[in-house]
């Protein structure tokens, strides 16, 4: 596979980049950096791009789920639109939204319990259209409380589900059982399960036939705090032992915080950012704000002397770096001698809340 207006392989380009760069270091050791940097300036800034679009090349091998301008309309009313969602291999992916926001409607269109409007649904990197059943004998979902019989045991009903699906392993329910804390052949009938036992039942069944993926719909709605402790652990021991995908929604920022690995934010119907937790954090922890003449040029130094690794590039002017403890008078120091004008350096520290409230337009989440 070729990378959009390159007629090299990915492997091709990283070994390209790979020597850009030791050529590049060579060329600032050996002193002349400063007409080669002016010269190259450009150059730098669209290689860094590159080297981005082929990490997201990358990432796109792995994708489980992938929608494509998934939109969804009600009558008069948009729901869903536009939808650009990008569900990683063997990683938790969490929608977080508010009530109304649409997070159950795109996990429907997915599953194909309610159609979609336009745009489309790739699941296992096969269109769902045409490919039904193909895709969801593979999937694990639960979106409404599953249609338990009240009068028959846990144990009862998954039996029922495992025959109907015809899950052929013999240990399959008392496996699932076992996964969500609920005792194997316990006599209570469903009717008298605590809401927590109802949830855990409901993933149970979920996993019943060892799906890959999983789309669980605010699984721990309504459980009390232990009950959402546990089942976090046990949705995190389902991705990392079991090696499942999970796309799970909540409308509980901290709960998402606690568990996804990736984060889609959705507001009115629109993804307004999907990232991973790990860069969310990055662009909310502690920071230092570096307001500088020329951004390409002040990376270079601060990755050749100050051996800076975690720093982003904001725009021409702006960069941010997230090792705090830096020495802030020694870089500022030698920015200035390499002829790089420093405006301002300043602390910052934002939580993921005060981001939440920025990108929603001051709502919030939760
Ligand atoms: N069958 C339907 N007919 C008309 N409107 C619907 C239908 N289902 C959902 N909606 C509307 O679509 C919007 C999104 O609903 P959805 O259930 O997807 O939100 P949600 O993010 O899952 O919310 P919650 O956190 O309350 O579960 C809401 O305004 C809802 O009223
Ligand atoms: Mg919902």
């Amino acid at each position: 596979m070729t990378i959009q207006g390159f007629p090299l392989s990915k492997q091709e380009i990283s070994k390209v980049l790979a020597k850009f760069w030791q050529g590049l270091y060579a060329i600032l050791k050996s002193g002349k950096e400063k007409s080669y940097v002016n010269n190259s300036k450009r150059k730098f800034i669209q290689l860094r791009c590159l080297e981005k679009q082929l990490g997201e090349e990358i990432k796109m091998d792995h994708l489980m789920i992938e929608t494509r301008q998934l939109t969804k309309v009600y009558g008069e009313q948009t729901v869903v639109s536009k939808v650009n969602l990008h569900v990683q291999k063997g990683r938790i992916y969490g929608l977080l939204g508010r009530n109304g926001a649409g997070k159950t409607t795109i996990m429907k269109m997915i599953l194909g319990l309610t159609s979609i409007t336009s745009g489309e649904a790739f699941v296992f990197g096969q269109n769902i259209k045409g490919n039904e059943k193909r895709i969801y004998p593979r999937i694990g979902a639960i979106i409404e409380t599953p249609g338990f019989y009240p009068n028959l045991t846990g144990t009862e009903n998954l039996e029922i589900f495992a025959k109907l699906r015809g899950t052929s392993k013999p240990n399959a329910v008392k496996e699932a059982l076992g996964v969500v804390g609920l005792p194997y052949k316990d006599k209570k009938i469903f009717s008298k399960y605590s809401l927590g036992m109802k949830q855990r039942l409901g993933i149970a069944n979920a996993i019943l036939h060892d799906p890959e993926l999983l789309i669980l719909d605010e699984p721990t709605n309504g459980l009390d705090p232990i009950g959402i402790s546990e089942v976090r652990n046990f949705i995190r021991d389902l991705c990392v032992e079991r090696g499942k995908t999970i796309l799970l929604s909540s409308h509980i920022l901290s709960e998402i915080s606690l568990l996804a690995d990736d984060i889609g934010i959705i507001h009115n119907g629109v993804l307004l950012e999907e990232n991973s937790l790990a860069e969310l954090q990055k662009k909310n922890g502690k920071y230092i704000l570096l307001q500088v003449s020329d951004t390409a040029k002040a990376a270079l130094v601060l990755e050749r002397r100050f051996h800076v690794k975690e720093y982003s590039v904001q725009d021409d002017h702006t960069l941010r770096l997230y090792e705090t403890a830096l020495d802030m008078a020694e870089i500022n120091k030698t920015l200035m001698l390499e002829n790089i004008s420093v405006t301002s350096s300043q602390l910052c520290n934002d939580t993921l809340e005060d981001y939440f409230k920025k990108v929603t337009g001051g709502e919030g989440i939760a």
